[in-house]
């Protein structure tokens, strides 16, 4: 994107012997020499070159600030005078002249954040670096160069930052069943620009409805972005939410499935799981009622045998299985009871 000088500053400048020259080797090689002449008196100014499209730096690295000319032979750094400014408010970035930088008017917020490639001033490259990167740096910066004629060309600045992959919440997440209304959150953050959330499903087509998704700017200008889905559970479901950086062509996601036997295991499981419980128990007491009973039975045998000694062993091994078949009957009734 060039700026003609005439549109900062309201008039055109006249030709000089920089363009002259460079029209005059223009018009050799031309074979139209009008055409040439033409073209020579319409653009009478400094060539700059300067990338056309925005340039992408991520936070708090450094960008380059492409912008350069084709300087003469004789050219010298004296010759030179460089201000590099923001192209809406004309705040000063950084300025070279009298061969050095001249930085006494530049903007406090880009104090001990700039400089040149002063290896490559003398070949016309005047590119601007910019350290470490901040959102509100973001924007169009005018590149004016002065010779012995002057010109301006504004480059713009595209600040990104990559999100975080994407954290996933259910809420609720126990005891659930089908036909259950749930809320899943997706929660990225510290990107920049804007994100593009999109939830899909098991089969990947797009969900749009039940959606609130909410940007957030920290005070870096960093966004902190939070999607919430409404949906009703069924069965064997699969939700994912995908972020996605537009300018970095990032792409990251999170996703959760909801399984039958998610879904089963509260409901069902859990009650047979207390059955179960129960049913142990009410055996575990009988049990100790019948021992109980058994052990009052044999003390009292004892003392009505403690006189007559014979005929005992028999007798004993009859007693003894009775608490067990007791206890097989138990069982088949906790059974039937489950
Ligand atoms: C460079 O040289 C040309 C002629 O050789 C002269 O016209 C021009 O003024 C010189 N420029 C500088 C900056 O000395
Ligand atoms: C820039 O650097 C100088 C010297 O290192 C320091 O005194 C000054 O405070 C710095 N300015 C900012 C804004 O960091
Ligand atoms: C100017 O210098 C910068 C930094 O070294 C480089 O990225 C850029 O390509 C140079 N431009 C030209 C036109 O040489
Ligand atoms: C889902 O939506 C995105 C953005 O709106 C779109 O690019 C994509 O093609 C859609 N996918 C399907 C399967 O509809
Ligand atoms: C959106 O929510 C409403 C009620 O909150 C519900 O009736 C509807 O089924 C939901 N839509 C989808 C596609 O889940």
């Amino acid at each position: 994107m060039k700026i003609p000088f005439s549109d900062l500053h309201g008039h055109a400048s006249p030709t000089s012997s920089v363009s002259q020259e460079m029209c005059l080797a223009r018009k050799m090689l031309h074979p139209l020499l009008i055409l040439g002449l033409l073209v020579c008196t319409l653009t009478g100014a400094v060539d700059i070159q300067v990338p056309d499209d925005p340039v992408v730096a991520l936070f708090h690295h450094d960008a380059t600030l492409r912008c350069s000319f084709s300087p003469d032979a004789n050219f010298s750094l004296q010759d030179l005078s460089l201000i590099w400014q923001l192209t809406d408010t004309k705040r000063l970035v950084h300025s070279f002249a009298d061969g050095q930088d001249q930085l006494a008017n530049q903007g406090s917020s880009y104090a001990n954040r700039t400089a040149l490639f002063y290896d490559q001033l003398l070949r016309g490259n005047v590119s601007l670096l910019l350290r470490r990167v901040q959102i509100s740096d973001e924007g169009s910066f005018t590149c004016f160069i002065r010779v012995q004629d002057y010109n301006s060309a504004a480059v713009t600045l595209q600040v990104a930052a990559f999100y975080s992959k994407p954290s996933l919440n259910l809420e609720p997440n126990k005891n659930l069943k089908p036909g259950d209304l749930v809320t899943l959150t997706c929660h990225t953050f510290l990107g920049y620009p804007e994100a593009t959330v999109i939830w899909q499903d098991g089969q990947g087509n797009n969900i749009t409805e039940n959606i609130t998704t909410s940007q957030v700017a920290n005070e870096e200008g960093l966004f902190d972005v939070q999607s919430i889905l409404r949906v009703v559970l069924e069965p064997n479901s699969t939700y994912s939410c995908l972020v996605k950086n537009p300018v970095l062509r990032q792409e990251t996601h999170a996703s959760v499935t909801i399984t039958g036997q998610h879904l089963m295991f509260p409901a069902v499981a859990l009650w047979v799981t207390v059955g179960l419980a129960i049913c142990l128990l009410v055996l575990l007491v009988a049990l100790a009622y019948v021992c109980q009973k058994k052990i009052r039975q044999s003390c009292k045998e004892e003392k009505e045998r403690a006189g007559i000694e014979e005929q005992e062993e028999g007798e004993g091994s009859k007693t003894a299985l009775q608490p067990l078949k007791s206890m097989e009957i138990k069982e088949e009734i906790g059974e039937e009871i489950d």
